[in-house]
């Protein structure tokens, strides 16, 4: 693939877990060490779509930094930099114009969005919800992103930061290029109770920083269902299946391998094998996250640098923006 300026992120909601690791975050350190450029932002104005404090957006902006930096993503040595919303003026400014190149009805009727209030249960949607798709524009586009990586639920937003893109393009003058998404390939990781999508909010998460006694704990308490014996079979048996998916990304082998060496050993065992396998493979991410956690000024170098370098591009993109636009006011 030829080189690219990758941007991706997340909401910094809480620590991160095993979902998010073979969800994005491995696919992330790979095109890293691809030598690609690799921005990710840690979208601290999105938490704002669906709650009201934000008493908790320190801690968890610390514990996602400590996450990217023991999983292996390196600003230092890498052609990767992390920054915050919140801290770059020139992508902010872009939500205005951009916002008046959407409809309302587009973005009411965004898939994602719809089923993002729907779990919320918000009995107040607020403007920042429907619109954040058009601010995750802001932040693609601002960076000039060539490409973005993403799980199936964000493309409707890469649709429409394409959208913008090119009526933006057509309306005043040629400044963005159109930015692609690549699809991760379908590694939609469930939690524990095999029935939803891996996350904190459904309390079905194994963080990544959790103590071997905890994943042990948790895994022992996950549902499986009465058969003793072990086979793969997602659609018939998707509690069962999801644990020997989860067993394979940590072992590389293949669920069906895995599952005929279980067999007959039913499901204790295969909660064994797994509690081994999460806890051998979180184990070289937490030492390193232990010395990480020893001083944290590491952690204000890292926005510091990332938030230095979107800034600079940012700043560059609203300049071409402002002049597309006409809104540079210089009289002689
Ligand atoms: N909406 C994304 C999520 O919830 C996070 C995000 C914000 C993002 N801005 C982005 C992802 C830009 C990719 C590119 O996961």
């Amino acid at each position: 693939m030829k080189h690219q300026r990758i941007l991706s992120g997340e909401r910094p909601t809480g620590p991160l877990h095993l979902g998010h690791y073979f969800g994005t975050l491995a696919n992330r350190i790979a095109l890293q060490n691809q030598g690609h450029e690799l921005f990710i932002v840690i979208a601290d104005y999105q938490v704002l779509t669906d709650r009201k404090s934000c008493e908790t957006l320190q801690d968890n902006v610390k514990e996602i930094l400590l996450d990217y930096l023991a999983c292996g993503l390196d600003p230092f040595e890498k052609t990767t930099e992390i920054f915050c919303h919140s801290a770059i003026g020139s992508l902010n400014q872009l939500l205005v114009p951009f916002l008046s190149l959407v409809s309302k009805a587009e973005l009411e009727r965004n898939p994602t969005i719809k089923s993002e209030i729907q779990s919320a249960n918000l009995s107040v949607i607020n403007g920042s919800m429907l619109t954040y798709p058009v601010h995750q524009a802001a932040d693609i586009l601002s960076l000039q992103s060539t490409l973005v990586p993403v799980g199936e639920d964000q493309l409707p937003h890469l649709e429409i930061a394409r959208t913008i893109a090119s009526r933006f393009n057509e309306r005043f003058e040629t400044v963005f290029a159109l930015p692609q998404p690549l699809l991760s390939e379908g590694k939609r990781i469930l939690g524990l109770n095999g029935n939803a999508k891996m996350s904190k909010s459904l309390d079905n998460a194994i963080f990544l920083k959790s103590s071997a006694e905890t994943i042990q704990k948790q895994i022992r308490k996950a549902k499986t269902d009465t058969n003793p014996s072990i086979f793969f079979d997602p659609v018939g048996r998707p509690e069962v299946s999801n644990l020997l998916s989860l067993l394979h990304f940590c072992t590389q082998e293949k669920e069906e391998k895995l599952a005929e060496q279980i067999g007959s050993q039913g499901s204790g065992k295969l909660k064994e094998r797994l509690s081994d396998a999460v806890i051998a493979f979180l184990q070289p991410i937490q030492e390193k996250r232990k010395i990480f956690e020893k001083d944290l000024r590491i952690l204000n170098a890292v926005l510091q640098k990332g938030n230095q370098k979107a800034n600079e591009i940012a700043d560059q993109t609203l300049n071409l923006v402002k002049k597309a636009m006409k809104t540079c006011y210089f009289f002689e």
